[in-house]
Formats: C-alpha cells, sequence, structure tokens
C-alpha cells in the first residue's frame, strides 16, 4: 500500500463525521489520513476531537478577514502547509467560493443530512419532516459553487417514521453519515471515482438490481 491519502478536514461544531474518520483509519479501513482540521468557531468540539489524536486543529476568525475569499485564502494555505489532497466539509457552516475549489480541483467533498437534490440548504432534516417525505437520508458530494449541488458521490436512505422528531430522526441519518462519508473518502483514496458532467461514476460494486426501501414496510 503507499502512502496514506492527506486529508484536510473543515468542520464547524460537533465533529462526530471527524471523529467516524479518524476511527476508520484507526480501524485500518482507511486509506487516507486527517492530516488537519480547521474550524470557523472557537468553541468547535471537533478542535477537541482533534487533539485527542495528535492533529493540529486550527481555528480561523472569519472576523479577522476582510471577505469570504480572504478567509479561504488563509484555509487554502492552512491546507497546503499540511500537504492536503482532498478536503473535507463535516458540519462547515461556511459558504466556500471559488478560491478553495480552484486550489482542489474536483477534491473537495460535503455531507449534507437529505437526498440531494431534495432539502437543500439549512435544517434539511426539519424540511423533509415538515414536507412528509416516507424516506430522506444523508449524501457525500463533490462541491462547486451552488449550495449542495455537485455532483453526488454516494447516498444512504433513512425512513421516517410516524413519531419522528427533528432530533430521532437527526441521530438515525447521522449513522448513516458515519458510514457512508469514510465510504466516499475510501473511493476517493482508491482512485475509483471519475467526474463525468453531473455524474460520478464509481468502479466497483452497486447495491443489487432488485434492492429498495419501502416505508412503510411492504
Ligand atoms: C451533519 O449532519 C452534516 O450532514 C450537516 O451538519 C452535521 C454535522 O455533524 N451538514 C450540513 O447540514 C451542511 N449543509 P457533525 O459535526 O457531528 O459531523
Amino acid at each position: 500500500m503507499g502512502n496514506p491519502l492527506k486529508v484536510g478536514v473543515l468542520a464547524s461544531g460537533n465533529g462526530s463525521n471527524l471523529q467516524a474518520i479518524i476511527d476508520g483509519r484507526e480501524r485500518g479501513e482507511l486509506d487516507a489520513e486527517v492530516v488537519c482540521v480547521i474550524t470557523n468557531r472557537a468553541d468547535a468540539y471537533a478542535l477537541v476531537r482533534a487533539r485527542n489524536h495528535g492533529i493540529p486543529a486550527i481555528y480561523l476568525n472569519h472576523r479577522e478577514f476582510s471577505g469570504r475569499e480572504a478567509y479561504d485564502a488563509a484555509t487554502v494555505e492552512v491546507l497546503k502547509t499540511h500537504g492536503v489532497e482532498l478536503v473535507v466539509l463535516a458540519g462547515f457552516m461556511r459558504i466556500i467560493t471559488r478560491v478553495l475549489l480552484d486550489a482542489f480541483p474536483q477534491a473537495v467533498m460535503n455531507i449534507h443530512p437529505a437526498l440531494l437534490p431534495a432539502f437543500p440548504g439549512l435544517d434539511a432534516q426539519k424540511q423533509a419532516l415538515e414536507h412528509g417525505t416516507k424516506l430522506t437520508g444523508c449524501t457525500v458530494h463533490f462541491v462547486d459553487e451552488g449550495t449542495d449541488t455537485g455532483p453526488i458521490i454516494i447516498q444512504a436512505a433513512v425512513p421516517i417514521l410516524a413519531d419522528d422528531t427533528v432530533e430521532t430522526l437527526s441521530r438515525r441519518i447521522h449513522l448513516q453519515e458515519h458510514r457512508i462519508y469514510p465510504q466516499a473518502i475510501q473511493l476517493f483514496a482508491e482512485g475509483r471515482l471519475t467526474v463525468v458532467g453531473r455524474r460520478v461514476l464509481v468502479t466497483g460494486p452497486h447495491a443489487p438490481e432488485e434492492s429498495s426501501l419501502v416505508n412503510p414496510a411492504a
């Protein structure tokens, strides 16, 4: 096996997806390692998680920059300093600019708690509940200039149950996020993702042709 893919994680909050990636690496399941974590919030628990595992953790305060481009330029500088090859947004609640995208072409991923293109933007779980869909889930996608619009890499479907609240639904979506984000990173590390227009071609096994998730149960 060659050198592990160098991943830089951008997070704003709890960082449970960051933890799932770190744990996947520590279990030997990922040909990728987190080499730095950047947050835009001083109190992001993601900083603590990173430091607990000896990973450089950097807080970049957006108030110290003149605008989004300047903030992203500083972010790129930190990422490049650490030799990052793939940028992973894990609950990073800032709009990113061309400055970051141009520095890492086809190499910025995001996770969103809905089956895109349904329910982009904020409060995706609440949007799905209020709309009354029977299935929602999570999506890992490459980032483009839009909000949650980039080419889709992998999705997991989660049923919405009769007594679900935003909290119970979010908890079950999170469990699936923790499965598919490491999986997407591993696919990238193995060179198995090719972006063709809006589609991401993935080499290797897919879900069985006849498989489906029906809710309420068939
Ligand atoms: C995750 O549910 C992720 O899908 C969501 O933020 C949460 C972060 O959780 N991201 C977005 O809503 C982006 N639009 P975490 O900090 O525990 O990884």
